[in-house]
């Protein structure tokens, strides 16, 4: 049977714990957003795009094409695949399977960050298991070779026995690496190069208001979903909360009340929380944006930020899985006090609250659609005008589909 999506009865609600994160210009634009707000919530209206979309619903389970956004865009583009909190200190790393591609991040011990395949250079093995860790060296299990946090050889076991060979050739396959606004991002092909300024443009005073190199990371847990495209809609409008999540979202957020901004690639939704709805006859001008405002500040193609002006966000990412059909999601709470013993029952509350809404309610309602794409061939999925996020990302696609694109690959259909 195909599962369907319970409605969560959470016992306690997280709390949404303001922050004087927020300051000079991101402050004044968040008041900004906040008045936008106010007046859909005064008028009961929401951002809207111009017309309708419709996507053509092969698009979401069309194996050439998923191999074609693997190869065109996860390969080619910036991937923020880390944030540095994540390598909070010298002599860490974190590895990963970034869309089939199995990639090492470490800050060494000079505090500089390197992306590599992880892959030994001797016959391929895995050096690392996926996750975090500290350590002075790289060692393949298979015959313990070992690599600098740099990538370079180092270390061969049984040298002498072994045949002569140039080391300096057989360090790890080094990819293109930059570090920004708290982000390591990674382009899993080696030959191009990242120009960071441009590919974030004017969102990067967007992201750097988050000030994320300042947070703690306090969990952080892979998540199976659908198609990856099924699953970042599910972020990017709040359409859905009063019917998906009426004992949770809904609970602090209004339905159907939002602002929509695009900023290149990419974009920021942000909805009215009740709070401002309570609020709506104050002057607006003097409330608080992170108690009134839900924001997901999003990065093509996938990670968004939710409630990043409070105390406490979550941060998703979502990557393509191994079919057309899955996706995999890294999903980590961060906070921006230290972890104490005092604080640590908390942020367990607030990340299970959001991984059970999270999967249970969103996921369990993408792998429906999944299966229903996956049965209405030739027919559309439409996003209303008031889906104007979702229109966002896919237009996005589209645009960096053809500019990227290459001999004997599809292009996403167009309906
Ligand atoms: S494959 Fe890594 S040391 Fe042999
Ligand atoms: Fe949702």
């Amino acid at each position: 049977m195909n599962e369907i999506a319970p409605v969560l009865q959470p016992e306690v609600l997280p709390e949404y714990v303001a922050s004087p994160v927020l300051d000079g210009e991101a402050r004044e634009e968040a008041v900004r957003m906040m008045i936008r707000l106010a007046e859909h919530v005064r008028n009961k209206t929401t951002d809207q795009a111009d017309d309708n979309w419709y996507e053509p619903v092969e698009n979401y389970y069309d194996e050439e094409l998923f191999k074609a956004e693997i190869d065109l865009l996860f390969k080619r583009i910036p991937l923020p695949l880390a944030l540095s909190a994540e390598l909070p200190g010298k002599n860490t790393y974190k590895a990963m399977d970034a869309a089939g591609v199995p990639v090492i991040i470490t800050r060494d011990a000079k505090g500089e960050v390197h992306a590599m395949l992880n892959i030994c250079r001797h016959r391929g093995a895995l050096i690392c298991g996926d996750g975090y860790g500290e350590s002075r060296a790289l060692t393949c299990p298979y015959h313990a070779w070992s690599y600098g946090m740099n990538g370079e050889l180092r270390g061969i076991y049984g040298e002498s026995t072994f045949g002569e060979f140039d080391k300096s050739e057989r360090g790890l396959v080094q990819l293109p690496v930059a570090e920004a606004a708290g982000l390591i991002f990674v382009c899993l092909t080696p030959d191009l190069e990242i120009d960071i300024d441009s590919w974030l443009g004017d969102f990067k005073p967007v992201l750097e208001a988050l000030k994320l190199d300042e947070c703690y990371v306090f969990s952080s847990r892979q998540m199976p979903g659908p198609n990856w495209k099924v699953v970042i809609e599910g972020f990017l409008e709040g359409y859905h909360f009063a019917s998906l999540h009426p004992n949770t979202v809904f609970k602090t957020n209004l339905s159907n009340t939002a602002i929509f901004d695009g900023f290149g690639a990419h974009e920021r939704v942000a909805f009215a929380l009740r709070t401002l709805e309570k609020d709506i006859d104050e002057d607006i001008e003097s409330l608080d944006p992170s108690s009134h405002v839900g924001s997901i500040i999003w990065l093509f193609p996938g990670m968004s930020f939710a409630g990043g002006w409070r105390e406490r966000m979550t941060c998703a990412f979502v990557l393509p899985g191994k079919t057309v059909g899955e996706s995999m999601t890294e999903q980590r709470v961060l906070t921006r006090k230290p972890i104490t013993e005092e604080n640590r029952a908390d942020l367990e509350t607030f990340r299970d609250f959001f991984y059970d809404v999270t999967y249970e309610e969103d996921y369990l309602t993408g792998y429906g659609v999944q299966k229903g794409v996956s049965n209405m061939s030739g027919t559309t999925q439409i996003y209303g005008r008031n889906e104007p996020g979702v229109q966002y990302a896919h237009k996005t696609i589209n645009r960096l589909m053809k500019e990227n694109h290459q001999p004997g690959y599809p292009l996403p259909r167009e309906a």
